[in-house]
């Protein structure tokens, strides 16, 4: 291994782990030293035709490999456990989406990412699908004008293995994310009607609305009861809308009068993001993605849960 390149980890190699593992593995600068997964399938996958070495117990794998930056992708309520000891041994961190299960948790974490001076970055790997960065810097631009009405549509089929949080943590945060990331500040009311015990015990379904100041409203429209998969997202400007459709990558620009399909180059987001986290470690620069971000949205989430629980609206401390 060249001397230059930083020594990264995955911990848990379930569906979305697999993904990390194999942009690591491709990723210049970089080399993927070390797994750790419960499941022995998944660790004996892992060992074939490579040299990356494979634990069981991820607390050893950070004893003994002493790497500089770790994925934390196990499921959401092991997130603070396992991060917290991966910051401890003085790595860099990316835990994936939400933060954590709880606030709590998340402040927890990012207190302890501040203690150890190492970054602590969220997996909302939508900021790196380039339809939203395109969309982003178009708006930006002024391309519309002031954002009028922002709507998010993420439904599909359930996937059996979410299971210890609801639709609202597990799927709307990423879109929460983004209507942060694209108006820039922090809702004043949040108003949820959710439906639970469909599929699971926790929320199936989600309509949301988020209302921010200068009546701007978010609308989130997120369930995993469709057959079909959707993630889109439509900002209504003063002089246009865009449509981004996450999954394709195509980005749309629609005038009264005419449509446009604007060009965007394709690129796989968790290779962007994995990418723009590793830069940040070799920069020693903050991440783009703070845990400050990922407490924010999961805050948002937790007051759609609760306004969906009480079926009155929020006001936030923002208002
Ligand atoms: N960014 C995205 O688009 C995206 C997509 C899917 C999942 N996720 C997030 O990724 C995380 C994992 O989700 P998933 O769908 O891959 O779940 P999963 O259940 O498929 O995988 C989790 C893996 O963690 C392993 N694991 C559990 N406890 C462990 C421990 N103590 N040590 C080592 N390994 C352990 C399990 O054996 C399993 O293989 C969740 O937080 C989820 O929200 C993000």
């Amino acid at each position: 291994m060249s001397p230059s390149k930083l020594r990264a980890a995955v911990i848990g190699l379930g569906s979305m782990g697999w993904n990390h593992l194999r942009i690591y593995r491709t990723l210049e600068g970089v080399e993927l030293v070390a797994v750790a997964d419960l499941d022995p399938a998944l660790r004996d996958k892992a060992s074939q035709n490579s040299n990356t070495h494979v634990y069981d117990d991820y607390r050893r794998l950070l004893e003994e490999e002493r790497v500089d930056l770790v994925s934390v992708v196990v499921p959401t309520r092991l997130h603070k456990e396992v991060a917290t000891d991966a910051m401890e041994s003085g790595a860099h961190v990316l835990v994936e989406k939400p933060i954590a299960s709880t606030i709590g948790e998340g402040l927890e974490m990012a207190r302890k990412a501040e203690a150890a001076s190492v970054n602590l970055m969220v997996g909302h790997i939508e900021r790196f699908n380039p339809a939203l960065t395109e969309l982003k810097e178009r708006l930006l631009a002024g391309e519309i004008g002031n954002i009028l009405q922002v709507q998010a549509r993420r439904v599909g089929p359930f996937q059996p293995r979410v299971r210890d949080v609801g639709v609202v943590h597990d799927l709307a945060t990423h879109d929460i994310d983004i209507i942060r990331l694209l108006l820039e500040r922090e809702p004043t009311q949040i108003y949820a009607r959710t439906r639970r015990g469909l599929k699971t015990e926790h929320e199936d379904t989600l309509l949301g609305i988020l209302s921010f100041d200068h009546d701007v409203i978010a609308l989130l429209d997120v369930n995993w009861l469709s057959p079909s998969k959707v993630r889109q997202l439509t900002v209504f400007g003063e002089h246009g809308t865009f449509i981004a459709d996450y999954l394709t990558q195509d980005l749309h620009l629609q005038h009264t009068d005419s449509a446009e399909i604007i060009e965007v180059r394709r690129r796989e987001p968790l290779e962007a993001e994995l990418s723009a986290f590793v830069k940040a470690v070799r920069d020693g620069r903050e991440a783009p993605v703070s845990a400050n971000d990922g407490i924010a949205a999961l805050r948002i989430a937790e007051l759609l849960v609760e306004s969906g629980r009480v079926g009155q609206p929020i006001q936030t401390l923002s208002s």
